[in-house]
């Protein structure tokens, strides 16, 4: 198991690729908090639980909005004292809304960089608290492929990935000394609720699938296996950098 006896929280964890991690870390060993957001959220974080203690691990749900301070301090507190510490920080809460950037309300704005950015710093920032006092650890961002490709419509959503590459460069080397890594992982078009529309959609799927070299989009599982990889013993030496889960996609296969 790459993950044995690890103390993880993982954020958004209640559907799609947080999901999908937290089950993988946990079958890979790990002791797993599974953030969720809202009483909605609440099932789905609570079966990936039950799942896990069925399976011989040990995991807990706790609630907290990652773009609120006193959520975050809460979140972690509580997380490192159930399992006697944290060693691994998974921040994958994140949200997006298509809306043209002269009509983009200030408040819709504030609200995507408030959960996909400053969230990550929160928990990050609380996390390496921990991390540094025990001199190792492991912060893994899920970012997007649009930490570096722009997309029309979504100029808050790809601020807030961009800023988070920065963000995780800048961390690696600040908390290198301290025997902390930082990564990110940027997942292509990955088939979770947050592509619903699209998945609704066979026609517009199909546009999307032809950007992908792989001509698919990517399960949730398939970028669930690279954070439980990258955060592994395995990757000791990876920090400050980004490993791409994108079937391709950011090789532009449309151009000739
Ligand atoms: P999802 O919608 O299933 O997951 C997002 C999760 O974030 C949900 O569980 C939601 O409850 C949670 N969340 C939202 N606001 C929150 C808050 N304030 N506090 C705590 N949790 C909050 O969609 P998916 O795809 O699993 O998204 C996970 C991450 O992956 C996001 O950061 C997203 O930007 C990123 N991503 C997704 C891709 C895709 O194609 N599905 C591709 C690239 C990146
Ligand atoms: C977005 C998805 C999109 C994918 C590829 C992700 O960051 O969350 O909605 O399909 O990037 O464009």
């Amino acid at each position: 198991m790459l993950l044995e006896g690890r103390k993880a929280i993982v954020t958004g964890a209640s559907s799609g690729i947080g999901k999908a991690t937290a089950l993988r870390l946990a079958a890979e060993g790990a002791q797993v908090c599974l953030n969720y957001y809202s009483d909605n959220d609440k099932p789905g974080a609570k079966q990936a639980v039950k799942e896990i203690a069925k399976a011989g691990g040990h995991a807990i749900a706790l609630q907290a909005d990652v773009g609120r301070e006193d959520d975050v301090t809460r979140l972690v507190s509580r997380a490192a004292s159930e399992f006697g510490g944290l060693d691994l920080l998974v921040n994958n809460a994140g949200i997006e809304n298509q809306v043209a950037l002269i009509e983009m309300p200030l408040a819709t704005w504030e609200r995507v960089l408030r959960t996909n950015l400053t969230g990550a710093f929160l928990c990050l920032r609380e996390a390496a608290k921990l991390m540094i006092a025990a001199k190792s650890g492991v912060v893994v961002n899920v970012s997007s492929v649009h930490e570096f490709i722009p997309w029309p419509g979504y100029a808050h959503y790809c601020s807030s990935k961009g800023g988070l590459k920065l963000l995780m460069e800048t961390a690696a080397r600040e908390l290198a000394p301290s025997g902390v890594r930082v990564v990110n992982v940027a997942p292509g078009a990955i088939m979770t609720p947050i592509n619903e529309r699209l998945l609704e959609h066979p026609k517009e799927e199909h546009t999307v699938e032809e950007e992908i070299p792989l001509g698919r989009m990517g399960s949730a599982e398939e970028v669930a296996g690279a954070i439980a990889w990258v955060a592994s013993a395995e990757a000791d030496y990876v920090t400050g950098t980004t490993l791409v889960v994108d079937g391709g996609m950011s090789l532009y296969p449309k151009f000739v």
